[in-house]
């Protein structure tokens, strides 16, 4: 369908094409012309959805902040599947990972050499010196939010609490360079610098997402890579950033019997933060802070 200068915009703001999306599409064409790789609509949030989301990301950071005040040496991570689904349902909200293509629990709780996708259990107390990642993913309605963190618990080692921080740094410096007009692989490679310098590897097999309208979305979020690869990033493009950082090697096992969780290969430690971002007109913000 050809659209109107003065046809309603494609992205739904009800603004003419020409005040609206007009200009953004031509800067776009250009980049595409130059051999980049550009975003498809359905990758750009409008101000409406933008607000929405906004709601439930603010919802998902609380349920961090309460485990953040519970969270502790001798509980089950099962405990803390507990608090993070009933806060969540009092805030009129849904966790998003329970029933997720047949994930059995509310939240994700994944320990020491667990890499991600930690299933909540009685079995799996927490004891001093354990580095935990907390990963909580929110729905209110219907609009998503997902963000984690790491917790320490207890008197922690010298080398994982530099994993954790390391990895938490990786990330904010990512964040730091997102900014629109600039391909998303700026992302990865700033990540796989940084932590390549400290000794660390990157997690390969999972990335990053757009999120929002959905759980998981396009774009795939690469954390190494080079910085000219990816798409283009635009005003209204949303993402998590989540790198999964190991004190080793990057390569891992997936447990057999639940089918979910992922381990290191050489059982040494992995750390994981993840944030939810949004491009905007001269940088972006961070909605789960
Ligand atoms: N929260 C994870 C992410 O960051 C996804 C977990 S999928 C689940 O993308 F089913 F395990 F919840
Ligand atoms: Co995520």
């Amino acid at each position: 369908m050809l659209l109107g200068r003065n046809s309603k915009c494609w992205c739904g703001s009800g603004e003419k094409y020409k005040k609206c999306h007009m200009e953004f599409d031509e800067k776009l064409k250009q980049f595409a012309r130059e051999g980049y790789e550009i975003p498809t609509r359905d990758m750009i949030k409008n101000a409406e959805q933008i607000e929405k989301i906004k709601e439930s990301a603010k919802i998902n950071t609380a349920v961090l902040d309460e485990v953040e005040k519970h969270i502790k040496a001798g509980m089950t991570t099962e405990e803390i599947n507990t608090i993070v689904h009933d806060f969540t349902v009092a805030n009129g909200a849904i966790p998003a990972p329970l029933g997720f293509c047949g994930y059995p629990k509310s939240v994700c709780t994944s320990v020491n050499d667990q890499i991600c996708h930690g299933i909540p259990s009685e079995d799996v107390v927490l004891k001093d010196g354990d580095i935990i990642n907390v990963d909580v993913s929110t729905i209110y309605n219907g609009y998503y939010s997902d963000a984690s963190r790491m917790y320490m618990i207890g008197e922690v080692s010298e080398e994982a609490k530099k994993l954790v921080q390391v990895t938490k740094e990786s990330m904010e410096l990512a964040i730091s360079k997102v900014k629109p007009w600039v391909p998303m692989g700026v992302i990865g490679a700033t990540i796989q610098e940084y932590v390549h310098k400290h000794g660390y590897t990157v997690v390969r097999e999972f990335g990053g997402h757009g999120i929002g309208l959905e759980f998981h979305e396009d774009p795939f979020v690469f954390h190494y890579g080079y910085e000219d690869e990816g798409v283009i990033m635009v005003p209204g493009m949303m993402f998590t950033i989540e790198p999964m950082i190991n004190q080793g090697g990057y390569d891992l096992y997936i447990d057999q019997n639940n089918g979910w969780t992922s381990y290191t290969k050489d059982g040494k430690l992995s750390a994981q933060w993840e944030n939810m971002i949004l491009v905007t007109e001269d940088g972006c913000e961070i909605l789960t802070y």
